[in-house]
């Protein structure tokens, strides 16, 4: 007998599910049973992408600026509309937004990265909430933030504020939607090549896993989309029932570590034995 799919019966919605992180969770829980609804602004690119995902009819693409709530609450009814219901909601959509050091930041383009970032994550939890509360059947809801929210260095102030407040949000709505079934947690990616990332540095996918790869505390793997999507999968299905207002960071021990005085001393000792050999 074939094994259950993880996400066997179960309707997602994934923002910023054209691109990326959110592309390839779209991919990855349709090929484990969910119907999907992805929710972006490149339409052509959201069309594509969902009219390649097998199995055909398990995904449909809606226009969605998460800016505007109204757009994410027709996401939401869409998904209900189509596959009868909304188990999970991945808030995934996001930008780097100004590039400016906290001294330099114009407050308008502060305000254009809050808008993406914590406000689309606020209408999306609000409106996949009030679904699921209503449909008395719990879910999940997944917020990607960053390692941009656990410690500065990340990524220019105004994304790094965004993605703390999205961690802070997070915590919020699973406090209050806990007794109503429906768990909320956060997915945090360290560097991975995405248009988001490429773009916002200016680099190549290439050059950006070669540093993201020399940064990373743990050797001998390369972070990508896929391994991001698996963790919000794992959020997603019943495999974490229990589990509700954490922070699954996805960065080989990167942020645990920091800058450590510890491994300088370590290496600085190693070169000086080897030196002295
Ligand atoms: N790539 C990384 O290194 C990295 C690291 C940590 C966190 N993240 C986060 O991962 C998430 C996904 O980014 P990605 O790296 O896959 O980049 P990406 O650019 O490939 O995907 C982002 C998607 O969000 C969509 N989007 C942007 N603004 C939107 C809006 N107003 N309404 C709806 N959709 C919108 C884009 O069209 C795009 O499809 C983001 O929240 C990002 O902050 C990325």
């Amino acid at each position: 007998m074939a094994a259950k799919l993880r996400l066997e019966g179960k309707v997602a919605v994934i923002t910023g599910g054209a691109s990326g992180i959110g592309e390839a969770a779209a991919r990855l829980f349709a090929a484990q049973g969910a119907n999907v609804v992805i929710a972006d602004i490149q339409d052509t690119l959201g069309r594509s992408v969902s009219a390649s995902i097998s199995p055909p009819g398990s995904c449909t693409y809606i226009h969605c600026d998460v800016r505007e709530e109204l757009q994410v609450a027709a996401a939401v009814a869409l998904a209900v509309d189509i596959y009868g219901r909304i188990d999970v909601m991945f808030s995934n959509a996001g930008i780097v937004g100004s590039l400016a050091g906290v001294v330099d930041l114009e407050l308008a383009d502060l305000d254009a990265v809050l808008a993406v970032n914590l406000r689309g994550t606020a209408a999306a939890i609000k409106h996949a909430g009030r679904a699921m509360v209503a449909a008395g059947t719990g879910g999940s809801i997944i917020c990607t933030a960053s390692v941009a929210a656990v410690q500065a260095g990340y990524g220019p102030a105004a994304y790094c504020v965004t993605k703390h407040a999205v961690h802070g949000l997070m915590k919020a709505a699973a406090g209050e939607l806990g007794e109503k079934g429906v768990r909320v947690n956060c997915v945090s990616p360290f560097g991975v090549a995405t248009p988001l990332m490429c773009g916002g540095v200016g680099m190549s996918p290439e050059d950006v896993e070669k540093v993201s790869c020399e940064a990373a505390v743990l050797k001998g793997a390369v972070l990508r989309t896929g391994d991001v999507a698996a963790a919000a999968l794992f959020l997603a299905s019943d495999e974490s029932a229990f589990i509700s207002g954490h922070n699954l960071v996805v960065d080989g021990a990167t942020t645990v570590v920091g800058t450590s005085l510890g491994f300088a001393l370590q290496n600085h000792l190693a070169r000086s034995r080897s030196g002295g050999e």
